[in-house]
C-alpha cells in the first residue's frame, strides 16, 4: 500500500487527497531531528551551489532542505508514485525513478555530496550501493538503522511496507561493517550520531545508544541508528 489515504472522484475529474506515508506526523519528526543534527555538523554557508544526489528520496522533503540551502538536488527513488508526487510538490526539481539495487550510477555524473538517509537498510545489496555512492561523490551523508555488534556483520531481513525495501529484503549493517566497507571504498567516517537526532512517538529511534554487542537493532521499542559523514580519503581497495 503506497498511500495512507485514497482519492475522491467527482464526475470525470479526480480530486486527489493523497496523504503519503511521509506526510504522517511521525515522519515530520524524523526529518526535523535528523536534519537538525546533520546541519549542526555542516557549514551551511558552504552548501550553496553544491550538487547533491538524494537517494531513496520518498516525496523529497529532505532534499528540499538542501534546495533551500542553495543546492542543486537530484533525487532518486524506486517508487514512481513518490517521484511523481515530489515533482508535483516541488516543481522544477530533478527526480528519477530508479531501483538502486539495479543501478548504473555513471549515467548521472559526479556530485559534491550524496544524501543517503533512511535507505541503506532497505536494500539487500548494501555494499554495491555504497560503492556506487562512493564513485559519485567525495562526501556521503549516511543515516541508517544498525545492528549492535562489534563484528562486521550485515544480516538480511524481510521487509514490507510503503516506505520499506522495494525488493522486499533489507539489511541491518553493524557499525563495524560500515567502517570496514567505507574504509575499503577509500572513505573516512565521522560519527555524528547524537541525542539531537533521536525521535520518539510511535516508531522511536535512538542515535546515542550504548553498545551492548547483543546483535539487536532495536532496544526498548526504538530502532538503533547511526548518522555518519563519510569523506573520500584514498583510492578504493576493492575492484
Ligand atoms: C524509510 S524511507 C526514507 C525516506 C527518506 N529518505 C527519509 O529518510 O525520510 C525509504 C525510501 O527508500 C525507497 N527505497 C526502498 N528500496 C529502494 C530501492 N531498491 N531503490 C530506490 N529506492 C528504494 C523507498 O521507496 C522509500 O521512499
Amino acid at each position: 500500500m503506497l498511500c495512507t489515504a485514497g482519492h475522491v472522484v467527482y464526475g470525470c475529474s479526480t480530486i486527489y487527497m493523497m496523504e503519503f506515508i511521509f506526510d504522517e506526523p511521525r515522519y515530520a519528526a524524523t526529518r526535523e531531528s535528523r536534519l537538525r543534527n546533520l546541519f549542526r555538523h555542516l557549514d551551511a554557508r558552504s552548501l550553496a551551489g553544491k550538487r547533491i544526489l538524494e537517494v531513496g528520496c520518498g516525496t523529497g522533503e529532505l532534499g528540499q532542505a538542501f534546495v533551500e540551502a542553495g543546492c542543486q538536488v537530484v533525487s532518486l527513488d524506486a517508487r514512481p508514485e513518490y517521484i511523481r508526487e515530489l515533482q508535483r510538490r516541488f516543481p522544477g526539481r530533478e527526480a528519477y525513478t530508479v531501483d538502486l539495487e539495479q543501478w548504473n550510477p555513471e549515467t548521472l555524473g559526479p556530485f559534491d555530496a550524496l544524501l543517503c538517509f533512511g535507505l541503506l537498510y532497505h536494500v539487500s545489496t548494501p555494499e554495491p550501493l555504497l560503492a556506487a555512492c562512493a564513485r559519485l561523490a567525495p562526501e556521503i551523508y549516511l543515516e541508517t538503522v544498525v545492528t549492535d555488534s562489534h563484528e562486521p556483520v550485515c544480516p538480511l531481513v524481510c521487509e514490507e511496507g510503503a516506505d520499506q525495501a522495494y525488493s522486499g529484503q533489507g539489511c541491518r549493517p553493524s557499525f563495524a561493517w560500515l567502517l570496514q566497507t567505507l574504509d575499503r571504498l577509500g572513505f573516512s567516517v565521522r560519527d555524528i550520531s547524537g541525542a539531537d537526532a533521536n525521535w520518539g512517538g510511535m516508531c522511536p529511534s535512538v542515535f546515542d545508544w550504548t553498545p551492548l554487542n547483543d546483535g539487536q537493532w532495536s532496544r526498548g521499542g526504538g530502532l538503533l541508528r547511526k548518522m555518519l559523514i563519510c569523506s573520500r580519503q584514498h583510492t578504493p581497495n576493492i575492484a
